[in-house]
């Protein structure tokens, strides 16, 4: 098939490039090469199998032509840093929002050409997990009180009777509540492609991401996901620094299954018009993951425990992934003492800036 990735350059982008490359099919790649992201140098691992076309997908005419013979779309470009859209918001629903609604006008046009849509969404979206209560039952609570963080008090309490409630694995059903500009317009992104994708009858399929983690996601990049940015650090012998008490607690999915479930996507029509959890049901709290990636590394080196709170971080989120097993049969296959050592293979042969995103969120106030 022809298939256009935009954002085919980025960190998941360009593994879904790869793996469809060697599945034989014909990839297009459309992506802007942020510089916070690729570093004056660039990626140095686009794929020479597929066709580069170097540009912003809000350029209505570039999008255009990328859309030229294409049967199916993976939708991957993105701006990520979820502290950073706090404060540069034109510039993330510029190129989330504003991009989608451009790439969808362009399908519009050309509908009966394209076959399918796969659009990457994100646990963010949810807010908070799920929770359970041991009096109250399941509880779907919004994001902690202020007043709360200011305390230092960290676990979620029942909003009915005030007892410390207990993580529960995520599903799909769970109420959104996004709670950063970022979490918003992935939000808003999953809903325009479905929609449009209905009204239209162009099969979307929406992926939200739990964290992702594996080689090529950005060192340097200070608003990177927490793995790449501990990684960095080691590397340069430095601590990583990490938010709260570090137990709040995350479900991280090796990239290589991301593409796994971005191929299913493509494979079956099951998950047609429906939004699945990608992640791997099983969670680690932030300081663990700071400890295993120094062990990875073989560096002597504790994380510093700052107690401060990001605005907008959440505590605790795992997925279930039981939509995605019936739908996809999807089957997260790299666990974590594999994927680590696997990332830190390519982690030990880069080179990491010394950029940090605690600065210019403190002067925002965003972290305190
Ligand atoms: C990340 C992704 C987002 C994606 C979402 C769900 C990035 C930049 N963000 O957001 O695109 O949609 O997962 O897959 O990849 N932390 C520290 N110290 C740091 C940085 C982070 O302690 O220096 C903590 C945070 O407070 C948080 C956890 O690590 O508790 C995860 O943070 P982060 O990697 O930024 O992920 P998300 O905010 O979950």
């Amino acid at each position: 098939m022809n298939i256009l990735v935009t954002g085919g350059a980025g960190f998941i982008g360009s593994h879904i490039v790869d793996a469809l490359v060697e599945q034989g099919h014909r990839v297009r790649i459309l992506d802007a090469v942020v510089e916070q992201v690729h570093g004056d140098a660039g990626p140095q691992y686009l794929n020479p199998d597929a066709e580069f076309i170097h540009g912003d997908v809000c350029d209505a005419n570039l999008v255009k032509s990328a859309l030229e013979g294409i049967d199916v779309v993976y939708h991957k470009a993105a701006e990520v840093g979820v502290g950073q859209s706090m404060y540069e918001i034109t510039r993330y629903v510029r190129a989330n929002d504003l991009g989608t609604a451009v790439l969808l006008e362009e399908i519009v046009k050309r509908r009966p050409q394209i076959q399918k849509l796969v659009v990457a969404s994100s646990m963010s979206i949810y807010g908070e997990g799920a929770y359970s209560c041991d009096n109250c039952g399941p509880i779907q609570p919004n994001l902690r009180p202020l007043s709360q963080l200011l305390e230092r008090d960290w676990e979620l309490s029942c909003p009915k009777c005030g007892l410390k409630v207990k993580p529960v694995p995520t599903n799909e059903d769970k109420p959104l509540f996004p709670s950063s500009v970022y979490a918003i317009s992935k939000q808003d992104q999953e809903q325009f492609c479905l929609v449009v994708g209905r009204a239209y009858e162009i099969p979307v399929v929406a992926l939200r991401y739990f964290n992702v983690y594996g080689p090529r996601q950005a060192l340097s990049n200070p608003y990177t996901g927490v793995c790449a940015i501990f990684s960095g650090r080691l590397l340069n012998d430095q601590a990583p620094m990490v938010f709260e008490d570090g137990e709040q607690t995350r479900d991280f999915v090796h990239v290589s299954d991301i593409v796994q479930a971005n191929l299913l996507a493509l494979e079956t029509d099951r998950a047609n018009y429906q939004t699945l959890n990608i992640g791997t049901g099983a969670a680690i709290s932030i300081a663990d993951i700071a400890l295993m990636l120094a062990r990875g590394l073989n560096k002597d080196i504790r994380p510093e425990i700052t107690g401060k709170y990001r605005e907008g971080d959440i505590r605790h989120c795992v997925a279930d992934i039981s939509r995605a097993r019936t739908l996809l049969g999807y089957e997260p296959k790299v666990t974590l003492a594999d994927g680590i050592p696997e990332l830190l293979e390519w982690v030990r042969q880069q080179q990491a800036a010394e950029k940090t995103q605690i600065t210019e969120l403190e002067q925002y106030q965003l972290v305190r």
